[in-house]
């Protein structure tokens, strides 16, 4: 049987600044949240790697771009990092960094690469993390800016924008589990950045209409599917909630224009409502997007709660729900998560069904190897498990496009492996291996299986 896409499919890789830029001395870029913190805060990063030691796309950008069209990539996602390209946030732009945007953009164009770029991945600029981030609203006014600067310097040339990577992440991790800088443990001011990046990302959108360049924009969200133990009514329960908090509170606002009234109820029964003007409320009424990425990685499975959550404690939407370990399970053990091929299906279905069936593609999926070396035979990665990981999605996803899903593409995570936020190193995604001693990038079997294939608009 033959697993066939569409000839005019988006076929390659997702990567962002922070992760494979690196810093170059005079390079002019600002500090950044991830620049800060780790150093600062070297002992959470995994070897105490900093932002500093990437593969360096910064400096090789034009060898990297020509291994991308080796291995047949029609399409590319990278981001444009803000504190590179206007060091202090607000003003002044550094022209080495609209010189570097350009010489990407134009190379990928000049290799028939389509550039997908994307304005923020995690990585406020540090002068504005210290006025409050993406809790303070003059925040958003900055990041309006900075956007309308992107469009203006590259948008004759970049036809596919994003205006967030997971913009759920930043709030999550940054402001209610601990995980990313300012490393806050507080559910409605968690609440209040989500709310004021969904607010920036409508201003990015507005800006991008009223310039009417010829291009598409969207947003790419991370989507865990969300599936409850049982049939159980409190197990339901449970899996409503998680998905109320982690997906719906973001899809809603985002591709319904307004906000799941439920959520409001919640959050107003524990006294957790973050301020939502009139205005906000409009304003994302009256934002639509052209096209959504999803990234997806892994399936969340629910059940009731066991134990009431002390009620002295920090709100958490954890207080309604406990994660199910489900016997038998397929686990990544590297990154300590499932894996689920057809929790793509069950997205793709949702998209068309409560989604109003948008254009979207697969704006991220892969798979992390802790020890990867180990597989290294003939000087090749022998990642077989890479191969086997994405033929399942894939004739997943196949399978959802036959039944109707506007699915456009699908963009592995990542091109070279890469610095991650916490891990460092120490999974690999790449379709390129990355020798951290020499710097050298060789593909892995995975990267020639994904050129045959993307030649082939298919596998067997
Ligand atoms: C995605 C992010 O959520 O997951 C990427 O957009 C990240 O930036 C990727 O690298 C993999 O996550 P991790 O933590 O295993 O590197």
């Amino acid at each position: 049987m033959k697993v066939e896409f569409p000839k005019t499919f988006f076929w390659g890789a997702a990567s962002s600044a922070t992760q494979a830029e690196g810093r170059v001395v005079g390079d002019g870029k600002g500090e950044n949240i991830w620049d800060y913190a780790s150093k600062e805060y070297n002992h959470r990063f995994y070897d105490g790697v900093t932002t500093e030691n990437t593969s360096l796309f910064y400096r090789d950008h034009q060898q990297d771009i020509q291994k991308m069209q080796d291995i047949s990539f029609n399409s590319f996602r990278t981001s444009i990092s803000w504190s590179r390209l206007i060091p202090n946030g607000t003003g002044k732009v550094n022209s080495e960094a609209v010189q570097f945007y350009n010489n990407v953009i134009d190379e990928l164009i000049a290799n028939k690469v389509e550039p997908f770029i994307n304005l923020y991945h995690f990585d406020m600029p540090m002068v504005l993390q210290e006025k409050g981030g993406f809790e303070n609203k003059e925040v958003i006014e900055a990041y309006k800016q900075y956007a309308k600067t992107c469009f203006e310097l590259f948008g004759d040339r970049v036809k596919y924008w994003f205006t967030f990577n997971e913009p759920m992440i930043p709030a999550e991790a940054g402001y209610l589990h601990d995980r990313h800088y300012p490393y806050v443990v507080d559910f409605k001011r968690a609440a209040t950045v989500l709310h004021n990046i969904i607010l920036a990302h409508c201003e990015a959108v507005k800006v991008y209409r009223e310039m009417k360049l010829a291009g598409k924009i969207g947003i790419i969200m991370d989507v865990i599917p969300v599936y409850p133990r049982s049939q159980n009514p409190a197990d339901l329960y449970a899996a409503e909630m998680a998905d109320l908090f982690y997906t719906k509170s973001v899809n809603d606002a985002i591709l319904k224009g307004k906000y799941p009234e439920r959520l409001r109820e919640v959050l107003e029964e524990y006294d957790q409502l973050p301020e939502v003007t009139e205005t906000d409320i409009q304003l994302i009424a009256t934002t639509s997007i052209d096209l959504l990425g999803i990234n997806y990685y892994r399936p969340r499975r629910v059940k009731a709660k066991e134990c009431l959550p002390n009620p002295q404690g920090v709100f958490s939407p954890e207080w309604f729900f406990d994660e199910y370990v489900m016997p038998g399970r397929r686990m990544n053990t590297s990154r300590g998560i499932e894996i689920y091929p057809k929790g793509i299906y069950d997205i793709a279905k949702k998209i068309q069904t409560e989604y109003g069936n948008i254009d979207w593609f697969v704006s991220e999926n892969g798979i992390g190897i802790e020890g990867e070396e180990a597989f290294i035979e003939e000087g090749i990665v022998q990642d077989d498990y890479r191969i086997d990981f994405l033929k399942e999605h894939l004739m997943y996803l196949n399978q959802a496009m036959d039944e109707g899903s506007n699915c456009l593409g699908y963009h592995m995570w990542t091109f070279v492996d890469c610095w991650s936020w916490g891990n460092a190193y120490k999974n690999r995604y790449g379709f390129y291996r990355l020798d951290l001693s020499t710097g050298a990038k060789t593909v892995k079997k995975s990267g020639l299986w994904f050129k045959e294939m993307i030649e082939n608009n298919g596998f067997d």
